[in-house]
């Protein structure tokens, strides 16, 4: 396995989208065919969305509110959180996923590229409101709370289509530094995700793939491991950290 091979001035950078939390009973995008009702999910995760129907994007988020709740996080959670635990300092963690699975399993520095689930935010681009832990299931527009400071609507603290993701300055500075760049999960197709292998290979990384299918940006890995994350990443970590790094 190559992950054999860090030496101890690599640094690794996990990159991970829907697929890592499908064992956990989450659905990927793809798997529901990126529809909701009816609606493609580019139609109801967007700031236009939310300003001509508040009420229905908010129905959207509650009902993945609620089944956030409740789900386990899987082994390809624990193993992530096992790497970080190893690795210290040259490990970076970024997830395309919405759900909390990667903290619930132990990993402490989790940069989650597009918002949080389980927190709300002033739908407000200029209130200085900071996003806040909101466990509530919105349906009706009465029901959507507005915020303290300035009257807006609340919103889901979520990066939407056309939205800039959150942290990127942090994440393309961490891809410059990486020499092992690791993607669990993600079809390749959603942007700017989708060419953070291409950057880090420009930097001369070594990049690997874990997933059942192929990924989009397949042409950019030097590696592609094929199988479940759960049953893959447990034991692609135990060959990385048998070296005696595990405290
Ligand atoms: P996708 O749903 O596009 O892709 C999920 C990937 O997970 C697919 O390539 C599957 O093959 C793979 N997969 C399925 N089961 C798996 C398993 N057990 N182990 C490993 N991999 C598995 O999800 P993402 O690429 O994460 O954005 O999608 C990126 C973004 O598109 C999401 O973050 C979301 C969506 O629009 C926002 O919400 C802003």
């Amino acid at each position: 396995m190559t992950l054999n091979g860090l030496s101890p001035d690599d640094r690794l950078f996990v990159l991970t989208g829907a697929g890592v939390s499908a064992e956990s009973g989450l659905p990927t995008f793809r798997g529901m065919n990126g529809l909701w009702r009816g609606y493609r999910v580019e139609e109801v995760a967007t700031p236009e969305a939310f300003a001509a129907e508040p009420e229905l994007v908010w129905q959207f988020y509650s009902e993945r509110r609620q089944r956030h709740q409740t789900v386990e996080p899987n082994p390809a959670h624990f193993a992530i959180a096992r790497l970080e635990r190893a690795l210290g300092g040259r490990f970076f963690l970024c997830t395309q996923n919405v759900d909390s699975l990667h903290e619930q399993a132990g990993s402490r520095r989790v940069v989650h590229m597009h918002g949080r689930i389980m927190q709300s935010r002033c739908s407000n681009p200029g209130c200085t409101t900071p996003p806040f832990d909101d466990a509530t299931a919105y349906r009706t527009r009465e029901e959507i709370p507005r915020c303290r400071r300035c009257g807006a609507l609340v919103r889901p603290h979520i990066c939407w289509f056309g939205e800039v993701p959150f942290e990127m300055e942090l994440i393309i500075h961490q891809l410059g530094e990486a020499t092992q760049v690791l993607v669990v999960g993600s079809s390749g197709v959603v942007e700017p995700a989708a060419s953070f292998v291409r950057l880090a290979r420009r930097n001369r990384a070594h990049t690997i793939y874990v997933g059942p299918e192929e990924p989009a940006n397949r042409t950019f890995f030097d590696e592609v491991l094929q199988g479940k994350a759960g049953e893959m990443l447990p034991q692609l970590v135990q060959d990385l950290v048998s070296g005696g790094n595990d405290p």
